[in-house]
C-alpha cells in the first residue's frame, strides 16, 4: 500500500492544527469502529469562511484529509465549502488506499457538523446540509 506524496506532506506537516476561539461553528464527529474523533471549528463572516481549524485522535489519513479539506474550505462561501467532499478531498491528495476511504470521511462529517453548528447560532436553514450525526461509521457504512 503506497501513499501518495501530498498525502506524506499533509501527514507530516498538518495546515491549520488546533482550535479557533470563538468560533462561529464548532463539530466534532467520531468512528465507533476506529476510535478515531475528529473536531472542526470555523470562523464564518458575511457568509465566508475566514479559517478553519481542526483537532484529531485519528489516524494519518484523517490527519492528511482534514488538513486539505480545511485548506481548501478557506476562502470559500458556506455553498462552496458543501462541495468539499470527501471525494474532492481525496482527489486533492492525489488519491488514497481503499480501506482508508472512510478516513476522509472524518473530516467531511466534521465540517459539516461545524456548518450545522453556525447555522443552529444563527438561526439560518444552510441548503443541502443534514443534520449530523455522531458516529460517521453509520453513515458512510454502505459507501
Ligand atoms: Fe479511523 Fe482512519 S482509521 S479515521
Amino acid at each position: 500500500m503506497e501513499y501518495s506524496e501530498k498525502v506524506m506532506d499533509h501527514f507530516m506537516n498538518p495546515r491549520n492544527v488546533g482550535e479557533i476561539e470563538n468560533a462561529s461553528g464548532v463539530g466534532t464527529v467520531g468512528n465507533a469502529k476506529c476510535g478515531d474523533i475528529m473536531k472542526v471549528s470555523l470562523q464564518i463572516e458575511d457568509g465566508v469562511i475566514q479559517d478553519a481549524k481542526f483537532l484529531t485522535f485519528g489516524c494519518g489519513a484523517a490527519v492528511a484529509t482534514s488538513s486539505m479539506a480545511t485548506e481548501l474550505v478557506k476562502g470559500k462561501t458556506i455553498q462552496e465549502a458543501l462541495e468539499v467532499t470527501n471525494k474532492a478531498v481525496m482527489e486533492a491528495l492525489d488519491g488514497l488506499p481503499p480501506v482508508k476511504v472512510h478516513c476522509s470521511c472524518l473530516a467531511e462529517e466534521a465540517l459539516h457538523a461545524a456548518l450545522w453548528d453556525y447555522a443552529e447560532k444563527n438561526h439560518i436553514v444552510i441548503e443541502g446540509l443534514k443534520p449530523p450525526v455522531n458516529d460517521v461509521d453509520e453513515l458512510h457504512h454502505h459507501e
